[in-house]
């Protein structure tokens, strides 16, 4: 296995293009579409110097069309074929959803729970926090804003770009580390708090192994908290309309989501599912105590639409689930090789 690690270089342009574009439409995209916390395909029109140059950019980096699959994808494909997907949508992820973010914001998921509301993670005052799949590290700027040392880790060099963007507007820096999410760059027992707010978990093929580096990193009894997709949102399509309120696949079909080009034939983009039950095997298997599972009820005049989470699903299913453990202590797993 090949890992890269690489501090990430300064960037000034901000993304200040509107996608045209609709949302991916099963049509297109074939019967199954779980695009993690809503994706489209981009279109830019820029307008300033800047946008021009993010706009150039991005054109070495198109979205290829792709033909939706459900095939096995190993951990090395899905690393490979995530990262050059988040490098390309990472522009207009960060337009479309960064208001709602928050530059020094903690949002756990679509319908807007915010870790203020919730609490999930405990006191963070002086604890060194870890963030796995951060983005541009909203979340961890607002730990950061409320004592805690959080520091982030991503896949894609383009969100770390973003992260260090909204670092120098807003004065928080978050320090950040491009890495995967299964082979963590940090010392067993160098954190008090590891999270991730719908980052990482989904796209990697190794659950088991990600779930124990979060654990070898951690300190006996430091707590570890996540945000996915919920599962039971596995066997309908990615539709925010009634359309996507029909069950179409098992929920316990595991086999995964996965993007093909059709020009090259290789992965694009994977996504993979696992079970509630799942979950709480994966976790205790790693050593962890699981005290939490949120389910967050969408809330009255929330009328945001992200990929398929909507007011009209969210009133009846959930579409987020927030898992929080702690690690027992004495039980730490040691050093993967
Ligand atoms: C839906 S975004 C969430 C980012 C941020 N937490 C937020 O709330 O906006 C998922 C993030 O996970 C990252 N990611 C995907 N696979 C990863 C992996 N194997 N290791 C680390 N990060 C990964 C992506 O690059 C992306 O930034």
């Amino acid at each position: 296995m090949v890992l890269v690690i690489e501090w990430v270089s300064p960037w000034v342009g901000r993304c200040s293009r509107e996608s045209t574009a609709l949302g991916c439409s099963t049509a297109v995209l074939g019967p199954r579409h779980s695009r993690v916390r809503g994706r489209r395909v981009l279109s830019p029109t820029d307008e300033s110097s800047r946008s021009t140059l993010v706009a150039v950019e991005q054109q070495h980096w198109p979205h290829p069309p792709v033909t939706a699959h459900r095939r096995e994808a190993t951990e090395d494909e899905s690393r490979h074929a995530n990262g050059l997907d988040w490098d390309r949508y990472a522009d207009e992820y960060q337009a479309t959803h960064g208001d709602f973010l928050g530059d020094v914001g903690f949002v756990w998921g679509p319908e807007g729970l915010t870790e203020a509301q919730a609490g999930i993670l405990g006191p963070l005052v002086g604890k060194d926090v870890l963030e796995v799949g951060s983005g541009a590290g909203q979340c961890s700027r607002w730990i950061r804003d409320q004592g805690g040392r959080a520091f982030g880790l991503d896949l894609s060099h383009r969100q770390l770009q973003h992260s260090l963007r909204i670092d120098e507007e807003t004065g928080i820096a978050v320090p950040s580390v491009r890495g995967t999410a299964t082979v963590l760059p940090f010392a067993d027992g160098s954190f008090d708090v590891v999270f991730c707010a719908f980052g990482a978990l989904q796209f990697v093929a190794d659950i088991e192994r990600a779930v124990a580096e979060a654990a070898r990193v951690l300190r006996p009894g430091g707590r570890f908290a996540f945000s996915i997709t919920h599962p039971t949102r596995w066997m309908f399509p990615d539709d925010p309309t009634e359309e996507g309120l029909t069950a179409t696949q098992p929920y316990w079909d595991r086999t995964p989501y996965v993007e093909v080009d059709d020009t090259t034939g290789a992965i694009a983009y994977v996504e993979h599912h696992r079970t509630l039950g799942d979950w709480v095997g994966i976790l205790a298997g790693a050593g962890f105590h699981l005290t939490t599972l949120l389910e967050p009820e969408w809330p009255a005049g929330h009328d945001r639409l992200w990929g398929g989470w909507s007011a009209v699903r969210g009133r009846l299913t959930p579409g987020t689930a927030i898992f929080g453990a702690d690690l027992l202590t004495g039980t730490r797993s040691g050093p993967l090789v």
